[in-house]
């Protein structure tokens, strides 16, 4: 859960692009990247996450706590599709619940990521390597989608997911998803002081790029206004019930890459769309 830390050049020769991606180079980049990323990510990030725990976000929501999927008794036999589930903690999480769940993601080794928690957990969910953007299932197999900051943030296209999760929902069915709260764009991703002057345009499209010394993408993140999210969900057929701007808690002290009490305490860093398909 953190396309919100840029990685700044972590690649021998990286820079920074601002320059526009289409789907295929941005797929392409979010593979290479996450596969060879998926250690170090779940190194970093495994013990926040937990093996089979739901949490939506650095603001530490929980899904125990906030039912954004519907109430405890809802998931019972609910087929539950995680979108960009890395090592699926949430999949496993609803599974506890006794959900029916399919984790998809991009990457193989974000999946191997979630293959050794499922044996370390004794929680397996089935897994599927695919983009978001085309999903590989018949219409209408779903009673609920969700994701937590996984594939959204990183396609070229995010109304193509929007459509493609509309699509596999049953009538009815809900789709809730996390992403870096838009406002972040404008700040560099420095947690301190730094971290609170505005440094581009909210407006500014043009996705984040990271280029190899030969100025191949190896990683992308694409921006969108909140406007821009809304008019993905409608123009998916799907009606928008409520948009989580999860406030930083008091009682969380650590800072954890560009999330800090300071930051927190003055802007959302979460927005959460719940989202439903009408029956
Ligand atoms: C920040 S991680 C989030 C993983 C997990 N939800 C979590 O909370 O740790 C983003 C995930 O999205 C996946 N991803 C990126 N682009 C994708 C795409 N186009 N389709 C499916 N998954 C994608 C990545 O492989 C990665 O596992």
């Amino acid at each position: 859960m953190d396309s919100t830390e840029k990685p700044v050049s972590v690649t021998l020769g990286a820079a920074v692009a601002r320059r526009s991606m289409g789907t295929a180079d941005s797929v392409a980049a979010s593979r290479r990247w996450w596969d060879a990323d998926a250690e170090d990510y779940q190194a970093e990030h495994g013990e926040f996450l937990g093996d089979a725990d739901f949490v939506w976000c650095p603001e530490r929501l929980r899904e125990e706590d906030v039912r954004l999927l519907g109430e405890p008794g809802s998931l019972v036999g609910a087929r539950v599709l995680e979108v960009g589930c890395g090592a699926a903690s949430c999949a496993r999480w609803l599974a506890g619940q006794g959900a029916r769940v399919v984790g998809l993601d991009v990457s193989l080794g974000m999946l191997r990521q979630a293959a050794l928690a499922a044996a370390r957990s004794g929680v397996t969910v089935p897994l599927v390597q695919a983009g978001a953007e085309q999903l590989p299932f018949a219409d209408g197999s779903f009673d609920l989608a969700c994701s937590a900051f996984g594939a959204v943030p990183f396609v070229a296209e995010p109304a193509e997911v929007m459509r493609e999760v509309a699509r596999v929902l049953r009538p009815g069915g809900r789709w809730v998803f996390a992403v870096n709260h838009p406002m972040r764009w404008m700040f560099s991703d420095d947690p301190g002081p730094d971290g609170l002057t505005v440094t581009q345009s909210y407006f500014d499209r043009a996705p984040y790029v990271e280029v190899d010394a030969l100025g191949a993408p190896t990683y992308v993140e694409h921006h969108r206004t909140l406007g821009d999210r809304v008019r993905d969900v409608v123009s998916a057929g799907l009606v928008l019930d409520d948009l989580v701007e999860p406030e930083w808690p008091e009682e969380l002290t650590e800072t954890w890459g560009q999330w800090s009490p300071l930051r927190g305490a003055l802007f959302p860093g979460t927005a959460i769309f719940r989202c439903r398909k009408p029956g």
